[in-house]
């Protein structure tokens, strides 16, 4: 009896000595994937943990359309590996020649399938753990922690681990929301149908000026009877601007339907000055939130921002034509962020950009 008690007193220190990592990297996404060849080549000790079930998870549902726009570049005439790698826009650095992207496709626009296969084959000799989302990080003083303090991560099961050195990784997880009166008509990109025949004769707006309005148009402007796209700035075409993130030509279908006779249209507007409103037949209506303050009767408590005709709709002395026709959908398609919830406020960055 006695050893049994001796023995269970041990275990949890052993334990936790165990279970002390050098490295902990967040994520295993390109990023995370990345960072842990890094490590594994210069013989660290290291773990990932990854909240899915395979890596690169961002890809199996994101671009919603499914064509990457890194562009697949097989071939350069060269046989210098660093040129060759400067031009190919999808591998990841290494030394493993069986581990280039263009193994696994051919098409110079891939389909962003074909990215979780190529991170899958890239991961398989890497130390991923699946299924392990790490809901907080907070730091714990310990006099054999490299710098005093280790850094604890606990998972969705209360399981916890200790790191010296934390790589995050998690990437740009949060789709950026609007706040705007009736921005609860508003649906996402990234939950938005990628089936055009759920557009048939829809009048569809869309804020934002990006790569993803404009995918999102490119799929559906056949469908619809007009496509709007509001956004603060022009836009800016990534063969003029030298960014990538900026419209590519592969993604641009808008701007011919726009500058050709479709009635399709682009308008430029500010949107946190944007309301939107719902009338009595489900239509939505596009307005400035100063005519809808005044418009509002605050009596009438009409604070979901429906209203019971289009003609309460106060007329915008300019006329813009967007707030002339309704519509019958507003996608919503304004980028992404990083999630900071999971750190623990004051520990770590200082609170003033967390919670
Ligand atoms: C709409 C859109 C289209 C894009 N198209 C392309 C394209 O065509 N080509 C291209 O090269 N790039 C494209 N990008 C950019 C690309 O998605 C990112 O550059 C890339 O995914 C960043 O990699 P990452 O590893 O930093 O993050 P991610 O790929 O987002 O990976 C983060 C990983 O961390 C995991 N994770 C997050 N939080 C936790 C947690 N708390 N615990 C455990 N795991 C967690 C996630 O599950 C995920 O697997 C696109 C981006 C967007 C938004
Ligand atoms: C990816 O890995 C699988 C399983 O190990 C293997 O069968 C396949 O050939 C690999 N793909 C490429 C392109 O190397
Ligand atoms: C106005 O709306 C709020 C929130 O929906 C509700 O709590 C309140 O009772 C309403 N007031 C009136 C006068 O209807
Ligand atoms: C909005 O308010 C109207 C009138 O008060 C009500 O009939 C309707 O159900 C509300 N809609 C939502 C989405 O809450």
């Amino acid at each position: 009896m006695e050893v049994v008690v001796v023995v269970l007193f041990l275990v949890p220190s052993v334990f936790s000595r165990l279970t002390a990592r050098d490295y902990c990297v967040l994520g295993a996404g390109p990023g995370g994937l990345q960072i842990a060849t890094f490590l594994k080549e210069a013989g660290r000790d290291y773990i990932v943990f990854e909240r899915n079930q395979g890596p690169g998870s961002f890809f199996n549902s994101l671009p919603r359309h499914r064509k990457l726009i890194s562009i697949n570049k097989r071939f350069t005439g060269r046989a210098n590996k660093e040129f060759n790698f400067r031009h190919d826009w999808n591998s990841l650095l290494s030394g493993d020649e069986r581990l280039r992207f263009y193994h696994y496709s051919h098409d110079f626009f891939p389909h962003a399938d074909d990215m979780v296969r190529y991170l899958q084959n890239f991961s398989s000799a890497l130390n991923v753990h699946y299924g392990r989302e790490i809901k907080n990080v907070r730091m714990k003083s310990d006099p054999e922690a490299w710098h005093g303090q280790y850094f604890v991560l606990e998972d969705q099961t209360g399981r916890e681990d200790l790191c010296n050195v934390l790589l995050v990784a998690t990437g740009l997880s949060l789709a950026n929301q609007l706040r705007f009166p009736g921005e609860e008509y508003a649906e996402g990109y990234e939950t938005i149908s990628t089936d055009p025949s759920d557009f048939m004769g829809q009048s569809v707006l869309i804020l934002g000026r990006g790569n993803s309005a404009f995918e999102t148009a490119d799929n559906i402007l056949g469908s619809t009877n007009f496509i709007h796209m509001i956004g603060r700035s022009r836009v800016r075409l990534s063969w003029s601007t030298h960014y990538v993130g900026d419209l590519r030509a592969v993604n641009d279908g808008l701007l011919d339907t726009y500058q050709l006779k479709s009635l399709d249209g682009l308008l430029e507007g500010d949107l946190s000055d944007l309301a939107l409103i719902r009338d009595d037949s489900g239509k939505l209506h596009v307005t400035h939130k100063l005519y809808l303050e005044k418009d509002m009767n605050p009596a009438s408590n009409q604070s979901n921002h429906t209203m019971k005709s289009a003609s309460m709709l106060l007329r915008d002395d300019l006329d813009n034509f967007a707030a002339r026709e309704p519509y019958d959908r507003v996608i919503r398609c304004l980028g992404w962020k990083f999630d900071f919830s999971i750190f623990d406020k004051y520990e770590i960055f200082g609170s003033h950009i967390l919670k």
